[in-house]
């Protein structure tokens, strides 16, 4: 049995209860619009990037594998389960592409490519980091359906351009695989169901 103090009651006054509701809210409110615009970085996209593969010197100590073990897959047939691909080639899916796309570029890029992302207003802001050393305006993000009908028509220029980012925007090929990257671009140039439709 938990022994409560007698005067249990008279500690939780309504008084204290309002004090500590209110106090809950603010929190509330303010870390849901805190946008931090003066970091080096002009907007905090990836709080948990340290968590992402590339940065795996951030990561916590894992138990090493057994030292004699093998990476494989198993593809099904005995003779080719010890068979290690460079890279898992995959057939697109605009489903899944599109979901690489929203998850990775629509906060700056805009969900249908139009350069409208929430982030634009912070990037494009006076008050950035980018803005309050250089003396002038980060660039809004472009719109991706113009870039690759006009500036960028070869897909591998998008490719390159992603992988290595730009000031504002991160250099994916540290954050995502080949594959991913390429789906993405594909999405982007996809006129059925990606963003050029
Ligand atoms: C943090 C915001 C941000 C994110 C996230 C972002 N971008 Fe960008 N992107 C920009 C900005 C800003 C520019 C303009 C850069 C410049 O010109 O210096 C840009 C430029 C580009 C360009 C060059 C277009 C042109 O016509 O010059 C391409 C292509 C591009 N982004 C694709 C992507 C893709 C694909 C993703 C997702 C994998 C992505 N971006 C994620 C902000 C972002």
């Amino acid at each position: 049995m938990i022994a409560f103090p007698a005067n249990i009651k008279s500690i939780l006054t309504p008084r204290l209860v309002m004090v500590v509701g209110l106090l809950m809210l603010s929190t509330l409110a303010t870390s849901a619009c805190a946008v931090q615009e003066s970091n080096t970085y002009p907007v905090e996209t990836f709080s948990e990037m340290h968590y992402a593969q590339s940065h795996r010197m951030q990561e916590p100590p894992r138990l090493a594998p057994p030292a004699d073990s093998v990476v494989f897959v198993s593809t099904g047939d005995a003779s080719q389960v010890l068979n290690v691909p460079d890279r898992r080639e995959r057939t697109y899916n605009p489903e899944v592409a599109g979901d690489l796309y929203r998850i990775n570029c629509s906060v700056c890029h805009g969900v249908t490519g139009l350069g409208d992302g929430k982030a634009t207003r912070h990037i494009t802001s006076g008050s950035s980091f980018y803005a309050t050393t250089q003396g002038t305006t980060y660039a809004t993000p472009p719109n991706l359906v113009e870039s690759a009908a006009t500036r960028m028509t070869e897909r591998d220029a998008i490719v390159g351009f992603v992988t290595n980012g730009a000031i504002v925007m991160p250099s994916f090929g540290k954050l995502l695989p080949e594959e991913d990257i390429r789906d993405i671009v594909n999405y982007i140039f996809d006129d059925t169901s990606g963003l050029s439709h």
